[in-house]
């Protein structure tokens, strides 16, 4: 089986790439580099899975007939600000903004939240659309909660101030192997690999 991800990011199809080889499955991940670069998209529905579907469906309109493609979508959603950042987590400082500036604007407007008010959790989305026009969607949830504070160095985006249920470090402070394990991205990737394995499409 071809797969297009709806991404440019070179990064992201190789570790799907690896995350489909580690699971046994014989699919051939392509970035829609291959296909003259990802269609612009503007991310303008509000929901993960919107945005998923117009992504997929911007590459599924000029992947090869045969393939199947994939989008995905992910953020923090915080209990104190009603799901918030969500949607925006990349640009919650505004377009364009660094992780640093994300994080900084998060501890703002969580200042006043008292430890029982921290609770968040990380979700990613997957979005996969085959040969005809057939659609499936994957969810991943990795719950927890947000510190004061940024405490480590790995990982990107919120991982400094995000320790996961269960835990007492962050995920910036975590081995990627641990993330690996209860990620967001891990678990929706579960959920996509299982459909695949249990559905008819032979690869
Ligand atoms: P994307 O949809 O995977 O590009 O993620 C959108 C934004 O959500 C990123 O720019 C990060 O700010 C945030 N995010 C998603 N996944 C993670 C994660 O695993 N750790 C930290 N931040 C994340």
């Amino acid at each position: 089986m071809d797969l297009y991800l709806a991404t440019s990011n070179a990064h992201k199809a190789e570790e799907f790439g690896r995350m489909f080889a580690q699971a046994g499955l014989a699919i051939k991940v392509h970035s829609a580099k291959e296909l003259g670069g990802m269609p612009y998209v503007e991310e303008i529905t509000g929901t993960f899975t919107g945005n998923c579907r117009l992504k997929a469906e911007a590459l599924r309109r000029i992947a090869p007939p045969k393939s199947w493609v994939l989008a995905d979508d992910s953020g923090l959603c915080c209990d104190a600000l009603q799901g918030g950042p969500g949607v925006d987590s990349a640009i919650y400082a505004g377009k364009g903004a660094t992780d640093a500036q994300n994080r900084t604007k998060l501890l703002d407007a969580l200042k006043k939240a008292p430890a029982h008010k921290r609770g968040a959790r990380f979700e990613c989305h997957l979005l996969i659309i085959g040969p005809n026009r057939e659609e499936q969607k994957f969810l991943g949830q990795c719950w927890g909660r947000i510190l004061e504070q940024e405490v480590g160095t790995e990982g990107f985006g919120y991982d400094s101030l995000f320790v996961p249920s269960g835990f007492e470090k962050t995920f910036g402070e975590l081995s990627p192997q641990t993330k690996d394990k209860l990620s967001h991205r891990a678990k929706a990737f579960a959920h996509l690999v299982n459909w695949i394995k249990q559905s008819e499409i032979r690869l």
